[in-house]
């Protein structure tokens, strides 16, 4: 326990200090002018698909509303957005519409209280993005950052140019794996990806589908040893969500599983998540995670 305190200690205070670092000296390039984030990012990212970015962005942003702190949730799956759908939401402007220039306060859609989305745009942006659609884009999420605790990109898998972009823009990663060997591996070489990129210097892992918490411990380990091993990265392991059938049941039903069960043990495990999160910001003391508490 008090490693695991220390750890948050230690972690937050990176991130104040790479806030501080990014005031004092933006990055070169687009990001030089899109202006600084206001709240903790995260991109939520996996090397496989499938292994539950989307359910843990929306559940994830549940367990925060429910304790009055205000959350923009971006589904950065440019092409094949779904987390409308799991929010039951139909959104009429999307990221794409900003990257073409639409506002962003026009885009952003309330979906729950307390919870905003910038859609993804489904089945649009396949070409990916030019420079002055980047720009727009991190200008415009530097902006509305300020209004929220916390922001969560729910990043499409594998490595594409949006997670470099935010992930240089100051966003902590958030790897998913689930503890099937393909995962474990893909998450691996995405752990790769961001040393050999000089990304992400410290990622967190998620275990997400495990049977119980000794085998999301042991699949941790794995993963967190190796890349100690043989990346010499620390990867901090932020916690683990049980394999649970509620979460098929609320996609089917497309209510958040926060809302449609509640009591469910992956639900607690998804408020254990974010319970731990906002330790970081607390333990810490500074601001993030306090701000942007509903009114
Ligand atoms: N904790 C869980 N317990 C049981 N099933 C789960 C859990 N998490 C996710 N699933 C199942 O996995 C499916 C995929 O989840 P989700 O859409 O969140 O993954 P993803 O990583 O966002 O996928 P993609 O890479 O395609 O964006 C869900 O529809 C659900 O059926
Ligand atoms: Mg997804």
């Amino acid at each position: 326990m008090a490693d695991q305190a220390s750890r948050l200690r230690e972690q937050m205070s990176q991130w104040i200090q790479a806030q501080q670092l990014h005031r004092d000296a933006p990055p070169e390039g687009d990001e030089a002018h899109a202006g600084v984030l206001s709240a903790p990012v995260f991109a939520v990212m996996s090397g496989k698909g499938g292994v539950g970015k989307s359910n843990l962005c929306v559940n994830l942003a549940l367990a925060f509303a429910e304790d009055e702190m205000r959350v923009l949730v971006i589904d950065a799956d440019t092409g094949f957005a779904d987390v409308e759908i799991l929010f039951d939401s139909t959104p009429l402007l999307t990221l794409c519409d900003v990257v073409a220039g639409a506002s962003m306060e026009e885009a952003l859609l309330a979906t729950r209280p307390h919870v905003d989305l910038l859609a993804g745009g489904s089945g649009r942006c396949f070409d990916g993005i030019g420079e002055d659609g980047w720009a727009r884009l991190l200008r415009a999420i530097a902006r509305v950052s300020a209004r929220y605790a916390w922001v969560l990109v729910d990043c499409a898998p594998g490595v594409h140019a949006l997670a470099e972009r935010m992930l240089k823009f100051g966003a902590t990663p958030i790897c998913v794996v689930t503890p099937e060997p393909t995962a474990i591996t893909d998450g691996y070489a995405l752990l790769k990806w961001m040393h050999v990129k000089n990304l992400g210097a410290e990622p967190w892992l998620v275990v997400n589908r495990a049977k119980s918490k000794a085998e999301a411990d042991d699949t941790a380990s794995r993963l967190v040893d190796a890349a100690e091993r043989f990346l010499k990265m620390r990867v901090v392991y932020a916690g683990w969500i049980r394999d649970d059938p509620a979460v098929v049941k609320s996609v089917m039903a497309r209510r958040p599983l926060l809302q449609l069960s509640p009591g469910s043990p992956a639900a607690s495990n998804y408020r254990q998540l974010a319970r731990w999160i906002r330790a970081c910001g607390q333990t810490f003391g500074g601001d993030a995670g306090a701000k942007g508490a509903a009114r």
